[in-house]
């Protein structure tokens, strides 16, 4: 038997943020200073009072294996969540608790797809979704949503897209790159649409608490009991509580799917970490006064970056709605050249800012879009000041 990779192993694309991600830690150990816009996460430390928790779990002897689906404490603080953010009832053998809501979407996708099967992903997307996909051996059908619309994919837009393989479709509002919000007339029609059509919906929520203006955070489960019967809610404590390096995620969904994903996680990692799991249950039941500080400070930078890429001849950024990305449109600098060097993407455009420049962002390419590039506000004032004037001096230095 010749020592291959397996097919499965070779068609997976390695993600393109953490390409970005690598090439600016090299830089950065260089000693060079790096504007990180690629980051995907907050830039706060978690909690002090989570930390706490954490710190009292490794006291209290709470590192030992867990039920696989997460402890039923954290389980019964994630239905009283469900219940008062998004007007869902569920019982705890309706939730499970993963390594991060990363784990949740693969698990979901592996219990839910069979080859063949076509999953329906709005895009610009999360670099993760179709990769997942295909690693579940479905075929990811992106269906793209413009700027002049704010990147919403509608009902009306994803129709033409179902076939009689569509299992499911992949929602992330707040979005992930570029934070649109799709609002309760738009998910109603979605919600619609996949009743009558027959296939799941798979809400990745994870940026939920993360929305500016007022805006409303709609979870599409919570539109009705058929439609709920054929959702699986993702989120988790991540970008919510500054938790990244925890891994605690979760869902909840119909029993039967819960249940397939229970037994799929068992084998795959067991539980999630015990220590993690006893501080997430406090990050859920202890108030959101902390991410009410945290949301505060993300609207000024992200009013901040999107006035001064706005300032840029040749840039434009439309103002986000909810997360912390902001996608720069690209279009006028494509097929100028810096020094000789045609920019002829945004994987280009990317590697030379970061080179020239040192400001990271991620190529919008990875999402779905060559035309754009996103970039983090989750990171300082002055950060955001700097890296914008660098990007500035790199775009009116293009012939
Ligand atoms: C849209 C989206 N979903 C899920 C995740 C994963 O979150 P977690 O840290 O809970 O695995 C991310 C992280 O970047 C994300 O952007």
């Amino acid at each position: 038997m010749p020592l291959t990779l397996s097919e499965r192993a070779l068609s997976i694309s390695p993600s393109v943020t953490l390409a970005v991600d690598t090439q600016a830690k090299k830089l950065r150990a260089e000693g060079l200073d790096v504007i990180p816009f690629a980051a995907g996460e907050p830039d706060f430390c978690t909690p002090e009072y989570i930390n706490d928790a954490g710190k009292f779990a490794i006291d209290a002897g709470i590192t030992r294996y867990t039920p696989a689906v997460g402890t039923l404490d954290l389980r019964t603080k994630i239905c009283e969540k469900f219940h008062r953010d998004n007007g869902l009832e569920y019982n705890p053998s309706d939730i499970i608790v993963s390594n991060g809501a990363k784990q949740v979407l693969f698990t979901a996708l592996s219990c839910l797809v069979n080859p063949g099967d076509e999953v329906l992903i709005p895009s610009p997307c999360w670099v993760s979704y179709p990769e997942m996909v295909r690693m579940a051996g479905g075929t990811p059908v992106l269906v793209h949503g413009c700027e002049e619309n704010n990147f919403v994919v509608t009902a009306d837009m994803l129709a033409p897209h179902v076939t009689e393989h569509t299992k499911a479709l992949i929602l992330n509002s707040p979005n992930n790159p570029n934070g649109c919000i799709w609002t309760r007339a738009d998910l109603q029609a979605i919600a619609d649409l996949a009743v009558e059509k027959g296939f799941y919906v798979i809400s990745d929520e994870v940026y939920e608490k993360l929305i500016y203006d007022n805006e409303e955070h709609v979870c599409i489960a919570s539109l009705g009991d058929a439609i709920k019967e054929q959702t699986v809610v993702v989120n988790g404590v991540s970008k919510s509580y500054a938790m990244t390096g925890w891994r605690i995620g979760y869902a909840g969904g119909p029993r039967k799917v819960i249940k397939a994903m229970a037994s799929f996680q068992s084998h795959a990692s067991s539980n999630a970490n015990s220590i993690a799991q006893y501080a997430a249950a406090t990050a859920l039941s202890c108030g959101d006064v902390y991410i009410k500080s945290m949301i505060q400070e993300y609207d000024v930078r992200r009013k901040l970056m999107h006035r001064m890429l706005n300032e840029i001849d040749g840039l434009s950024a439309q103002l986000p709605k909810g997360a912390f990305y902001m996608m720069m449109n690209l279009t006028k600098v494509i097929g100028r050249s810096y020094k000789g060097t045609v920019i002829d993407g945004s994987t280009k455009f990317a590697e030379l800012l970061l080179n020239e420049k040192r400001v990271a962002v991620v190529p919008g390419l990875g999402f779905g879009d060559d035309n754009f590039a996103r970039l983090s506000y989750a990171t300082s004032r002055s950060n955001i000041v700097e890296g914008c004037k660098r990007i500035g001096c790199f775009v009116n230095s293009l012939d």
